[in-house]
């Protein structure tokens, strides 16, 4: 059984793993919307892996035995004042996805639920890529300047991006974690 207080928080962790998708898909539409395809294929990508990371507390949940609250989602903004300040708008969600995680590490441990604790783990691991790519993506903007030659390269360059199905997400009755 999952604890009651941990169910509800995964609960909300849900909600914003799930907003955090959302941003970024408007931030897609956005800076497809400017021209900026791959940074567009960029934010498509990230927008998948927050459903998985939304996913993973879900499949957790169950797994436990516990139940659904699906939360309300926010709208999210539909424009930024310029590609920076949108990566830089990531960055910030990113700092506060990494409050909320740790946060509820330190509720699992406080509620001795190793279970989650482990869960948790790969969360935290998961958050120091988040905000290294977050900051990357930043500083290779502001070196730019947001225009020119360089621009273009960098839209080309993020554009690769594409999208892994990670493991450590499959449901339940698929055998995975
Ligand atoms: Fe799921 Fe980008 O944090």
């Amino acid at each position: 059984m999952v604890p009651e207080k941990i169910q509800k928080a995964f609960n909300e962790q849900i909600m914003h793993e799930t907003f955090s998708a959302w941003l970024y898909l408007s931030m897609a539409a956005w800076l497809e919307s400017e021209g900026l395809e791959g940074m567009g294929q960029w934010m498509r990508v990230q927008t998948q892996e927050e459903l998985t990371h939304a996913m993973k507390f879900y499949n957790h949940i169950l797994e436990r035995g516990g139940s659904m609250e699906l939360l309300a989602i926010e709208k999210p903004p539909a424009k930024w004042d310029s590609p920076l300040a949108a990566f830089e708008a990531a960055l910030e969600h990113e700092r506060f996805i990494t409050g909320k995680i740790n946060e509820l590490m330190s509720l699992s441990i406080k509620e001795n639920d190793f279970a989650s604790k482990t869960m948790l783990q790969w969360f935290v691991d998961e958050q120091v890529e988040e905000e290294d790519n977050a900051t990357r993506n930043v500083q290779n903007l502001g070196m730019i300047g947001g225009r020119g030659q360089g621009m273009l390269m960098l839209d080309r360059e993020m554009g690769q991006r594409t999208f892994v199905y990670p493991l450590a997400v499959a449901s339940p009755s698929s055998g995975g974690e």
